[in-house]
Order: structure tokens, then C-alpha cells, then sequence
């Protein structure tokens, strides 16, 4: 604060600068946290009390929390209730069936993202706008993870309005952060896996979103994106659908290709390389889609190029040991019959 000061004394026009830095180091904190907790990275100091069995706070008993609802249903301090509420969000074990109960909260969530439809243009969407609706975003990530409010966040069909987030392509900060956040709440909905979650998620068009966000955004972005990827191919309709026709495969394995291309370029390839091993051995468990793989399956993952990075992991040298296995064993199986059609011929969309 003192450092603020004194800048602002010396040069007036800096402490806007210094202001925007500090908001903007404190934004990507925010959502580097959201999205270690969405992928169980967090260390235990860093594990909210109500989550290491100390006793659970209550939202409903606390007094600044009913001020800050009263303020973001009614104003005038919208903005600032948006950042507090999403700062206690790990706080108390009940805080989501408090936002989806209390009157008023989620229309006011859901105006605060139609709100920003219409500036949705690299022009138009400011550091401060795309920060307050990623805080509305933050929100419903906490009611998208919770038991009690998952499945009525679904039926009210509330993932819906973020697709316009997640079809943004600007390289731009305020973009990715909208993307990374909306990508946390669908990634919060499919982390324990329920087959309503996939299901509704099908009948979206999550899939070819996801693979363009792991084509082009933000290294988190991509490792949100492939989480989501890998928790629908886990369903066994989630695998069903990709592997229904060649379009929907060959879209998600060449995706998958070129990240493994890209991996090598810089090291170390972190949690992409995990998600990406265990997709491939998902989508082997589909025979058609297994005999494709042996044809697509980047060298890379064969050659022992990662064999270093894979070292201390061995969970994925075991599940990239078992996909090469898987490939191979089928391969000898087919041998003797060479004429077999090389591809499925129950490819019809
Ligand atoms: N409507 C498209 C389809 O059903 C959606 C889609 C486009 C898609 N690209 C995809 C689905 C890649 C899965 C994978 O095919």
C-alpha cells in the first residue's frame, strides 16, 4: 500500500498501472486455484478448512455473507460481492445451496454473463468487465461442484450460457481467463462423473469446443479442456458417441496428435502428457476405434521419447505400457488375416 502511495506520489499516472498488475496477478491466482482444486493439485496447506475435517463453517451463520447476497441481488456494491463471495467460496461447506437458494443470486449471476454478450469483441471486453463476470463464473463453479446444487444447476440447463464463452478464439488475456472459467464450472460438473452430466454434455457440442480450446488456447485452458475430454470418453456413451462415426474420431485424435507434437517443444510436458496417454488407452477400449489407433498413434508415444519426462509418473508409464500393448497384441491377432478392411465399415454419422 505505502509502495502504491509513494508511486502515485512521484507519478500520478502509475498507480493505474500498478493497480491493473496487482488486479491482474490476484486474477490469475484466483483462477490458477480454481483450477488446481478442480484437478485434486492442491498440497494439503493449501486445502480449505471445511475439506480437512476441521468443523465445517456455516455461510447462513456468517453476517458478512447475508450482506454480501443482499449486494449482489440488490446493489449497488454488485461488483464488489461478486470478488468477496467467490474469496469465501472454499470457506464453508454450504455456501453453494445458500447462492442457489437465496433469492434473487442466480438471476443475478446469469444477468451478470448475458451482460457481456453483447462485448464479447477483443475491442470491447475490458480487463475489469472480463475479471467481473470470471468472479460470477467462480460462483457457479462452487454450485456446479456441490452435490446438493450439481444436478439442479443441470436441469435448470445453466451450463448452456457459457457456450458463448467457450466458442471465444481471441488470444487475448480477458479471453482465456472467460474461457478458463467457464471451462472450470463444466469441468466441476463432470469431475465425479455422472452419467446425467455426460449425457446433457452430449447433446451439446462440448466435444468439438473442447478440442479447439486444446488445439489453440492456454496451456490450463488445454489441461481443463482434455480433463473434460477424458471424463466423456470415460462414460461408456461418452465413448460410444466419439467413437460413432470417423469424423468424430478422427477430429479427436488428430487433436491429440498435434499435442503430443507440441509437447516436445517445450518441457516438461505436465499434466497434458497424463490426460493425453489416458485418452488414447480409453479409446482403445473401442475395438473399431482400436484398429484406427494403430495407424494414428503419434511415434512419439512409441519411440521412448517421453520415457525421461515418465520417470516419476507411474501410473502413465503404466497406462501408455498397456495402450502400446493393447495396439500391438491386436496387431499380432490380425495377422494371418490380412485382408480384414482397415477401416470399420459402420462409419455412417
Ligand atoms: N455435430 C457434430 C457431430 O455430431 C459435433 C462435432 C463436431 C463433434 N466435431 C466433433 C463431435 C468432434 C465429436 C467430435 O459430429
Amino acid at each position: 500500500m505505502l509502495g502504491t502511495r509513494l508511486l502515485y506520489k512521484e507519478c500520478p499516472g502509475s498507480h493505474l498501472l500498478l493497480f491493473s498488475l496487482c488486479m491482474r496477478r490476484e486474477q490469475t491466482a484466483l483462477l490458477k486455484r480454481v483450477v488446481a482444486s478442480l484437478l485434486g493439485l492442491l498440497k494439503p496447506a493449501q486445502i480449505p478448512a471445511a475439506a480437512m475435517n476441521q468443523p465445517p463453517q456455516h455461510a447462513l451463520d456468517d453476517p458478512n455473507v447475508y450482506h454480501w447476497i443482499c449486494q449482489l441481488t440488490y446493489g449497488p456494491q454488485k461488483e464488489q460481492a461478486l470478488l468477496e463471495l467467490g474469496r469465501k467460496r472454499e470457506q464453508f461447506d454450504d455456501l453453494a445451496p445458500v447462492l442457489w437458494s437465496s433469492f434473487g443470486v442466480m438471476t443475478s449471476l446469469l444477468n451478470e454473463i448475458i451482460s457481456v454478450y453483447p462485448m464479447l469483441q477483443p475491442a470491447l471486453l475490458s480487463n475489469q468487465l472480463s475479471n467481473r463476470v470470471c468472479n460470477a463464473l467462480v460462483l457457479l463453479q462452487c454450485v456446479a461442484s456441490h452435490s446438493d446444487t450439481k444436478h439442479l444447476f443441470l436441469q435448470a440447463h445453466i451450463p448452456l450460457f457459457l457456450f458463448p464463452f467457450l466458442n471465444t478464439t481471441s488470444r487475448q488475456r480477458t479471453f482465456e481467463y472467460l474461457r478458463l472459467t467457464s471451462l472450470g464450472v463444466i469441468g466441476a460438473l463432470v469431475k465425479n462423473d455422472s452419467q446425467d452430466v455426460i449425457g446433457f454434455l452430449l447433446r451439446t457440442d462440448i466435444v468439438p469446443l473442447c478440442l479447439r480450446i486444446m488445439e489453440s488456447s492456454s496451456e490450463l485452458s488445454k489441461t481443463v479442456a482434455i480433463f473434460i475430454l477424458q471424463k466423456i470418453l470415460l462414460d461408456d456413451i461418452g465413448l460410444q458417441y466419439i467413437c460413432a462415426t470417423m469424423e468424430r474420431f478422427y477430429a479427436v485424435t488428430n487433436v491429440l496428435k498435434d499435442m503430443v507434437e507440441q509437447l516436445t517443444l517445450h518441457a516438461p510436458p505436465g499434466r497434458l502428457l497424463k490426460h493425453i496417454i489416458r485418452c488414447y488407452l480409453r479409446l482403445s477400449d473401442d475395438l473399431e476405434a482400436r484398429r484406427l489407433l494403430k495407424l494414428v498413434l503419434p511415434e512419439k508415444l512409441r519411440d521412448n521419447t517421453f520415457t525421461e519426462v515418465l520417470r516419476d509418473d507411474v501410473g502413465s508409464k503404466r497406462c501408455l505400457a498397456q495402450l502400446l500393448l493393447t495396439l500391438n497384441e491386436d496387431t499380432q491377432q490380425q495377422q494371418p488375416q490380412q485382408q480384414q478392411p482397415q477401416f470399420p465399415a459402420t462409419t455412417a454419422n
